[in-house]
């Protein structure tokens, strides 16, 4: 930047400090770090917005798997599999660094596969943010709205037994699954998206009426969170996962040695999804305020 500033307050020096420039560009210029984030669909584009806050600079590569949404319903293996499907394209095709996996659905069921295959690419998981809520209720009573899939899995359970067992008061946590609220927002139904969280959020207070904190357990849905926040009431709290993703993604790029090949084009994320492009292009510039198009998945 120096330089582009001293170029600028002396004209007669713009083309030396440019091609001074173009060769230190090959050489000495730290490239930028390239991080793909993945989700079954839309929904990782939450953690997006976070990740776009925390590390301007950084190259984002977002996959969406929307041809294959929703996860929360399908099996453990299916939805392992697609994971390492993605991770590897990102990998061959997109030269990431590191990987963000946006999905709770994909984090509970793949993550450990994943990391087996994959020890040299740093990868970020996202799980319900059971501990944040325990810390935050007033009473311990906690609801955590998730998929089906999210909330049978081994690593949730464990999670929660972890948490109850170390905890110096009791804790109380009701599990909702919610089919198909995924699926309807990455519709964008609106009219499903409202009968659907009406009904689960009922569901949570027949089963314990004392919750104070609910735990947004999937990343589709901060944006329906202004409707549960409504049926929950003033006196719930929310909590999503995406900003503590964000800061632990650049705690983990720091520790990344710096490369210097040449740079990659900075700016706005590279959007790719394995459903229609425009959906997702769509939602970008709904939710994240992003006027950037999508591009298929495979080819
Ligand atoms: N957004 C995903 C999650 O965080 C998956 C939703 C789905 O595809 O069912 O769990």
């Amino acid at each position: 930047r120096r330089r582009h500033q001293r170029a600028h307050h002396r004209p007669g020096r713009v083309a030396e400090a440019h091609r001074h420039r173009r060769v230190q560009g090959h050489r000495g210029r730290r490239r930028l770090k390239t991080v793909g984030v993945f989700d079954s669909g839309v929904g990782g584009l939450s953690v997006l917005r976070a990740l776009l806050a925390e590390l301007p600079g950084t190259r984002f590569v977002y996959a969406a798997d929307s041809a294959y949404a929703p996860y929360g319903e399908r099996t453990a293996q299916d939805v392992s599999q697609r994971t390492e499907r993605i991770t590897a394209l990102l990998r061959e095709r997109h030269g990431i660094d590191a990987l963000v996996v946006a999905c709770n659905t994909a984090t509970a069921h793949a993550i450990n596969e994943l990391r087996q295959h994959h020890p040299d690419l740093p990868i970020v998981g996202v799980e319900p943010a059971l501990k944040p809520a325990a810390a935050l209720s007033r009473n311990g009573h906690i609801g955590v709205l998730a998929t089906r899939g999210t909330l049978g899995s081994a690593r949730v359970a464990a999670l929660r037994d972890r948490l109850v067992e170390a905890s110096p008061r009791p804790l109380h946590f009701s599990f909702q699954p919610c089919d198909g609220l995924a699926g309807a927002i990455e519709r964008h139904d609106l009219p499903t998206i409202q009968n659907l969280s009406e009904r689960y959020v009922q569901e949570l207070q027949q089963a314990d009426a004392a919750i104070d904190t609910v735990v947004l357990g999937c990343t589709h849905y901060p944006f329906v969170q202004d409707q549960l926040a409504a049926l929950c009431g003033a006196d719930v709290t929310l909590v999503d996962t995406g900003v503590a993703v964000a800061r632990r993604t650049r705690e983990v790029l720091a520790t990344l040695p710096a490369t210097s090949q040449s740079n990659t084009v900075n700016g706005a994320p590279l959007l790719l999804s394995s459903g229609p492009p425009e959906a997702l292009a769509q939602a970008a510039q709904r939710w994240l305020g992003l006027g950037v198009s999508a591009s298929p998945l495979f080819d």
